[in-house]
């Protein structure tokens, strides 16, 4: 393991371009797999977990090949997907298939498998092999796949685990009424909706991201969307938009916009990046905070199915925010990087029922008190009715650290932007776990530091 050094920033300023959202690319590559002719996905964005998720559909008898662009304005790689069409995937070798480390592409393929009619074995790394299942296990099973996977005792509670074996085929739809606000849950339930007979229905109490939705919709799926719900049919095929260009990703981008808020001498132009209403929240709880943040060239109908713009964003003073449980989906991947821009901002900050950030690559609420602590915050967990809060009483500034990663992306990048804003040199114990959702973060960083 490699220690990393952090010295404080002078500031930062420049204009980027970030590869594709994460989250929109697995659903792109997926989609387009199952779609019934060639999709060529520009701006796929490199990273492990996305990766992943063309090596399982690869696995699943799909031809994909992808190579590097050198188109500046859309970093990412071109991926070409030659679709097999909704029942033509094949058993992998052996039944068996090997997912790494994301979470995504396990809850999203598992909904596809659900409805092939195969038997399959799914493996993962140590850390997926941590993160819940049952969410997704049992609508799937409610539909018909047959799912057996670790069984494990959480205080009187039992939670499943990969690894998993599952059989599909033969579903029946549902009316799912989630538990858990999760858009993996909704988009699992949703791919196993395109197999099933009648029409599938998941019902959210409160709205998570929607690229599945809007990805399905530009395939030409018949999918309704109603205040709380989105429901699919079954259909003979999915029909090829010939390419898709997949917006910059908006988490990636918020960690420069939360530095360049929190850094002195600062400014930042963020060119073509998704600005989906269901994951801009952390823009709306910043604005609120104080960011002096700006939005240009936003167009609804960005590549024709996902909005997207650019963002300018400066030196700004922040004050402390409530954050309430309801706004937690659209932020929740922000909520590490918003926690250090509260540590950063005058006065306290809430953040209410953000219970879910324990079941993510590490437990985010425990990775995020114990670093922001050594760094001097006055960070404190709660029981509340919404589960858990987590309380900001930031102090005037931020104590230089030895900090620790948890082997966690987010947690990484967000220590890294603390520690540039705090008075002393730091060290973070491991920065390899970037590579997960962005293997540029650390070039990038530096090409815009001044
Ligand atoms: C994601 C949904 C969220 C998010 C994850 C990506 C997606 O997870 O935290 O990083 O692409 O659907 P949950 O569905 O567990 O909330």
């Amino acid at each position: 393991m490699c220690f990393f050094l952090i010295r404080p920033a002078a500031g930062l300023r420049g204009r980027i371009c970030f590869s594709g959202d994460k989250s929109i690319a697995h659903r792109s590559a997926i989609i387009s797999a199952l779609s019934s002719s060639k999709v060529v996905i520009s701006n796929f964005p490199a990273n492990q977990d996305c990766l992943s998720t063309i090596e399982v559909l690869q696995k699943l008898g799909v031809d994909i090949c992808f190579r590097k662009s050198n188109n500046k304005r859309f970093p990412g790689l071109l991926v070409t997907v030659h679709g097999k069409g909704l029942k033509n995937l094949k058993r992998p070798q052996s039944g068996r298939l090997f997912i790494a480390e994301s979470g995504t592409t396990l809850r999203l393929v598992l909904g596809v498998l659900a409805g092939c009619n195969f038997r399959a074995s799914i493996k993962v790394g140590r850390s997926l092999g941590r993160r819940p299942m049952l969410r997704v296990n049992l609508p799937l099973r409610l539909m018909g796949a047959k799912i057996t996977s670790k069984v494990r005792m959480k205080g009187a509670k039992s939670e499943e685990y990969a690894p998993l074996t599952i059989q599909g085929g033969g579903l029946k739809s549902i009316n799912y009424k989630m538990p858990v606000a999760s858009a993996q849950v909704k988009s699992a339930v949703l791919l196993a909706g395109l197999c099933a007979k009648g029409k599938t229905a998941v019902i959210e109490s409160v709205k998570t991201r929607d690229h599945t939705e809007r990805m399905l919709k530009l395939f030409g799926a018949p999918v309704e969307i109603k205040k709380n719900s989105v429901s699919v049919e079954a259909l003979d095929k999915l029909v090829s938009p010939g390419a898709i260009t997949i917006p910059g990703d908006i988490s990636s981008a918020s960690f420069f916009i939360v530095a360049a808020a929190v850094f002195r001498n600062s400014s930042l132009i963020i060119k073509n990046v998704s600005l989906n209403p269901s994951r801009v929240g952390f823009l709306r709880v910043l604005k609120r905070m104080g960011g002096k943040i700006r939005i240009k060239k936003y167009n609804n109908k960005f590549s024709r199915f996902e909005p997207a713009g650019d963002i300018f964003v400066s030196t700004s003073r922040l004050s402390g925010v409530n954050i309430s449980a309801k706004q937690v989906p659209s932020l929740i991947d922000e909520l590490p990087i918003l926690m250090v821009a509260a540590s950063l901002a005058k006065g306290k900050s809430v953040f209410h029922g953000v219970g879910e950030l324990r079941f993510k690559e590490t437990d985010r609420i425990e990775s995020m008190r114990s670093n922001l602590a050594r760094m001097g915050v006055d960070i404190k967990v709660v029981p509340s009715k919404y589960g858990e809060d987590v309380i900001i009483n930031a102090p005037s500034e931020l104590y230089a650290a030895i900090l620790r990663s948890f082997n966690d992306h987010r947690t990484a990048m967000s220590l890294i932007i603390a520690a540039l804003a705090a008075r002393d040199e730091s060290i973070l114990d491991d920065v390899s776990c970037i590579d997960k959702s962005f293997p540029d973060f650390l070039s990038t960083l530096k090409a815009i530091l001044i």
